[in-house]
């Protein structure tokens, strides 16, 4: 086989003369009937122009010329020479081309159902893509995205170290860890009718790391939760997963943002500044979510106090619910650029959300309400305005309700206006802390906590009291009590997640008993940990970023699959390989597994 001197974004005008051999796809095939036949060739770094000169070159050479198909593997021996036809300037070799002398077909290509050249702009459905993955992945665009990909893993690796961090594996069979989603579940074969979790993070392994005396922990690590992919999630990813002894919030934070900035800074050229902390209740009052994007404005304006003033059945209704609050989005001269369209569909839009609708009104020329529900808080008008900032043309839009659904709906409707106006300025970064989050959600319905992040998580130092005598049954009190998490945000979205954690048993096992567990059911899970907690945990905190999030706001994508080499579909599918897959009967009966039909939906 001809051996390859040089990858096909190599060469450039200081090579003219040289022979070289270079290995990769035909990209491109043209025989213009000029004497001249050109093959782009391409490999992971570029495309380089191949001529045959169909005067000076052999029969057998023109032969196998022309054979060569889109997608075919050749290695191609001969000299470089100045462009005949004029330089490239799209390409980086555009300068030169190698006029071919030996030619050596390696593989053959059927021909492949779709070129993967992204110059063509004619990409087929994704499925087709995803199906055949691997010519998706020779398309120049994701080989960026790959290389983009082992860049970041790199910086992360080479800062961690510098840090004193230890690269430690954890398991992938394990018990079930909670995080929140459902467990992949793999029966063992040697204990019927026992199984194993697949790790949905490999929290109390890490945190057992800091009681083994590691010190400092770090994982590129693969996590698997069976919940339902969206645009920034997949069933399996990816985490940039770290813990470390001896610290409190602040330490982890600083040295994480020491990360995120060097990563940026290598990969992108972004200097990202000393990143800003907002509160949980902050960021949930002004944004409506717990991840807001500050690249562009309408903040929410609690009006609450206002419009209890009025008798508008919709706001004052609103009040009377528990933490019932009215608050107003102020949209600048929406008034022409927010269709009646735009705002009717906002209605049916903040039902999904549990809320009754959006009302609206425009500010007209004197900078009086109009249209929408203007009648009904004329009276207060002037005291809207001036706090939300309102001007003549614009649009203010209003949420009523309890305090959960007004800010989720609010929330949501804002990043949806946002989009709909174009009002994100892509080229900016925003990064942020978020601090202070409640340790536990209280769900009504249940009658229940949840753990906010995790029940691993600590409460901020100063609440460890208050938390140990809190009264289980004193939803209020136990609300209050704020976690040592935190959540870092880049652009909206959540890069990644983690707390200061609990090494004390008896804060442990009052957290268990919240979220529901007896003594008996906590001793049945972690044991392990509990004992752990009470042979000499040092104090220690961590968190793990999403490697994949983290890649998709690096190269510019909003789908998560664009990321991963191997990704799933919204059903966990893998469509090349066609797992998932039926397994035969005797793996079944070996594992003591029983088939159940599924369900008629
Ligand atoms: P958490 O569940 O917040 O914390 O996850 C940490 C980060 O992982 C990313 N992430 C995901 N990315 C893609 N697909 C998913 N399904 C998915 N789920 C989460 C997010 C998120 O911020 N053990 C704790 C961390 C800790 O406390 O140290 C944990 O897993 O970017």
């Amino acid at each position: 086989m001809l051996k390859r001197t040089h990858h096909c974004n190599q060469l450039t005008t200081a090579d003219v003369g040289e022979a070289v051999t270079l290995s990769g796809w035909v990209n491109a095939y043209r025989d213009h009937g000029t004497g001249l036949i050109f093959v782009d060739l391409r490999d992971r770094e570029g495309l380089t122009q191949l001529v045959f000169d169909t005067e000076d070159a052999s029969p057998e050479l023109l032969k196998k010329a022309d054979k060569l198909r889109n997608e075919f593997v050749v290695a191609a021996r001969g000299k470089v020479r100045v462009r005949a036809g004029g330089p490239n300037p799209k390409l980086s070799t555009g300068e030169v081309e190698v006029v071919v002398e030996e030619l050596e077909v390696l593989s053959e290509s059927r021909t492949p159902p779709f070129l993967p050249n992204d110059d063509k702009g004619d990409l087929p459905r994704e499925e087709v893509r995803l199906k055949n993955r691997f010519i998706d992945l020779r398309r120049p665009a994701m080989q960026r995205i790959l290389k983009t990909r082992h860049r970041v893993t790199k910086v992360v690796r080479d800062y961690f170290d510098e840090q004193g961090f230890l690269e430690i594996e954890t398991p992938i069979l394990c018990k079930s860890t909670p995080e929140g989603a459902r467990d992949f579940i793999v029966p063992s074969r040697h204990q019927p009718g026992e199984w194993y979790a697949l790790p949905q993070s490999p929290q109390l392994f890490k945190q057992l790391l800091m009681v083994s005396g590691c010190d400092k922990y770090l994982q590129i690590c693969r996590c698997f939760r069976d919940e339902d992919p969206r645009a920034d999630r997949q069933a399996e990813f990816t985490q940039i997963d770290c813990e470390m002894s001896f610290v409190e919030r602040e330490d982890v934070m600083q040295t994480m943002e020491g990360m995120v900035r060097r990563v940026f800074k290598e990969v992108m050229g972004v200097e990202v500044p000393t990143l800003e902390r907002m509160s949980y209740r902050e960021a949930m009052d002004r944004y409506g979510i717990d991840r807001p994007d500050r690249r562009f404005g309408l903040e929410l304006v609690d009006i609450s106090d206002i419009v209890a003033k009025t008798d508008f059945k919709v706001f004052t209704g609103a009040l009377e619910k528990r933490q019932g609050c009215v608050k107003a989005i102020r949209v600048p001269g929406g008034a022409e650029k927010l269709t009646r369209k735009l705002t009717d569909g906002y209605t049916e839009f903040v039902k999904q959300f549990g809320a009754g609708g959006v009302p609206v009104v425009k500010v007209n020329a004197e900078g009086k309400p109009e249209t929408g529900i203007a009648r009904f808080i004329e009276s207060v008008w002037s005291e809207i305005a001036e706090r939300t900032g309102a001007q003549p043309g614009d649009t203010v839009l209003f949420g009523a309700d309890g305090r959960t659904t007004c800010l989720k709906a609010l929330g949501e409707l804002r990043l949806k206006v946002a989009r709909d106006l174009d009002l994100i300025d892509e080229s900016k970064w925003d990064f942020l802390w978020v601090v202070d989050f409640p340790m536990f959600e209280y769900d009504e319905q249940g009658g229940r906590f949840y753990a906010m992040h995790h029940p691993f998580t600590a409460p901020e130092p100063g609440q460890i009291e208050a938390f140990l005598n809190a009264d289980p049954k004193d939803v209020d009190t136990i609300e209050g009590i704020v976690s040592a998490g935190y959540d870092i945000i880049c652009n909206g979205s959540e890069i990644g997640g983690g707390s200061i954690r609990i090494h004390n048993q008896k804060v442990q096992s009052k957290v268990f008993e919240l979220l529901g567990l007896s003594a008996e059911e906590a001793k049945e899970k972690f044991s392990f940990l509990l004992d752990a907690l009470q042979l000499g945990a040092p104090p220690h905190g961590g968190i793990a970023f999403g490697l994949d999030r983290l890649v998709m706001h690096l190269t510019g994508t909003d789908n998560i699959r664009d990321v991963i080499a191997f990704p799933k579909t919204q059903i966990g599918a893998d469509l090349m390989t066609e797992a998932p897959s039926r397994v035969s009967p005797e793996q079944l009966k070996e594992l003591h597994v029983r088939e159940v039909e599924p369900e008629q939906k």
